[in-house]
């Protein structure tokens, strides 16, 4: 992170860097991370010199083309959070990752906001424990994140709950409008807390409720990509890690087998780096496979929804 001060961008004057750190712009990443319109709007300033303040902080933080080197030795900076389930972070390769979306899929009751609640959880571990170190962000669009639960899954994995939830910042959702701005509050609030983990339970449910019929469909995904893609630059400039769950859809076409797609489209498939689709197994077990990664070959974990939030069948002792 480099802190905002005059000098840092070449050719920006002082009295556009005031009126950047008022409006809560104290890093360099957090201006790269926000839209022109958005920065004119929020810090005050004209058109053209937000435009030009953008240019110049996403030239600060995007070198260019770099060596292949530099790339592995950045990734190499990329941290895991464990879900709380090894099985889980077995397929995941260790952990939902800094720098990219990871998307979890699934019909009703399939483990997607206990998985979110469980991860709310275990971010805040120090890394040799498995967690990122920091706190966490949610974005609440169905109001079912809720912190008696947090409580609960702290407690049982030995945890203080109160230490537990005074690093996590909860937004309720009430619209798509009020993702999107939600969406523009979060670097503020990553820098702020020091917010390792993002999390949008979910991503999919006020669009699909406002857009109804095919002849709104473009727009509706129009405005989805939008927002993925703010969150895709907030994930890649501010190393954390971004969460999204969405919802299946069943296929009219599909004759035998399982007919529920992922909503959302492509907009949605190509904006998210990994997808883990959820399925119910039998008790309280759920079923976890990978289904679209440029890194993680498609395998299937097992796990149990119990008091900790999502734990190891085996360690449930089932
Ligand atoms: P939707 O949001 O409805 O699409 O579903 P979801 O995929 O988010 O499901 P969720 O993660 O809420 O999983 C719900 C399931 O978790 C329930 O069917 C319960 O089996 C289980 N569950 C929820 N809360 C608890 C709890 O406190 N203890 C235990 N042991 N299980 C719980
Ligand atoms: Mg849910």
């Amino acid at each position: 992170m480099t802190e905002l001060e005059y000098g840092v961008l070449k050719g920006v004057g002082g009295s556009t860097i005031n009126r950047l750190l008022k409006a809560g712009f104290t890093t360099v990443e957090a201006v790269a991370a926000t839209p022109a319109r958005e920065l004119a709007e929020k810090a005050g300033l004209g058109a053209e010199t937000a435009e030009k303040v953008a240019l110049l902080a996403l030239m600060h933080v995007d070198p260019g083309f770099v060596p292949a080197m530099e790339v592995l030795q950045r990734r190499r900076m990329m941290m895991r959070c464990t879900t709380g389930s090894k099985e889980l972070d077995r397929i995941l390769a260790g952990g939902v990752e800094t720098g990219s979306i990871t998307e979890f899929i699934g019909e009703y009751g399939s483990g997607k906001t206990q998985i979110c609640l469980t991860l709310s959880v275990m971010a805040q571990l120090p890394p040799e424990q498995g967690g990122l170190g920091g706190g966490v962000a949610v974005i609440d669009a169905e109001g079912t994140f809720l912190p008696e639960r947090i409580v609960q899954i702290a407690a049982a994995r030995g945890m203080d709950p109160k230490e537990v939830l005074s690093n996590i910042f909860i937004a309720k959702c009430y619209n798509s409008d009020h993702l999107s701005i939600l969406i523009d509050n979060l670097p503020g609030i990553i820098e702020e807390k020091n917010v390792k983990l993002v999390v949008i339970d979910s991503i999919i449910s006020h669009f699909r409720g406002e857009y109804l019929g095919r002849e709104n469909l473009s727009e509706r995904q129009q405005k989805l990509g939008n927002c993925l893609h703010r969150l895709m630059r907030l994930a890649e400039t501010m190393n954390v890690a971004v969460v999204v769950t969405n919802q299946v859809q069943a296929s009219p076409t599909v004759v035998y087998g399982d007919p529920n797609r992922p909503t959302g489209g492509n907009v949605l498939a190509h904006a998210c780096t990994h997808r883990v689709y959820l399925r119910k197994g039998r008790k309280n077990t759920r079923i976890a496979k990978i289904i679209d990664s440029p890194s993680l070959p498609e395998r299937e974990a097992r796990f149990i929804i119990t008091e900790k939030g999502i734990e190891d069948v085996e360690e449930a002792g089932d």
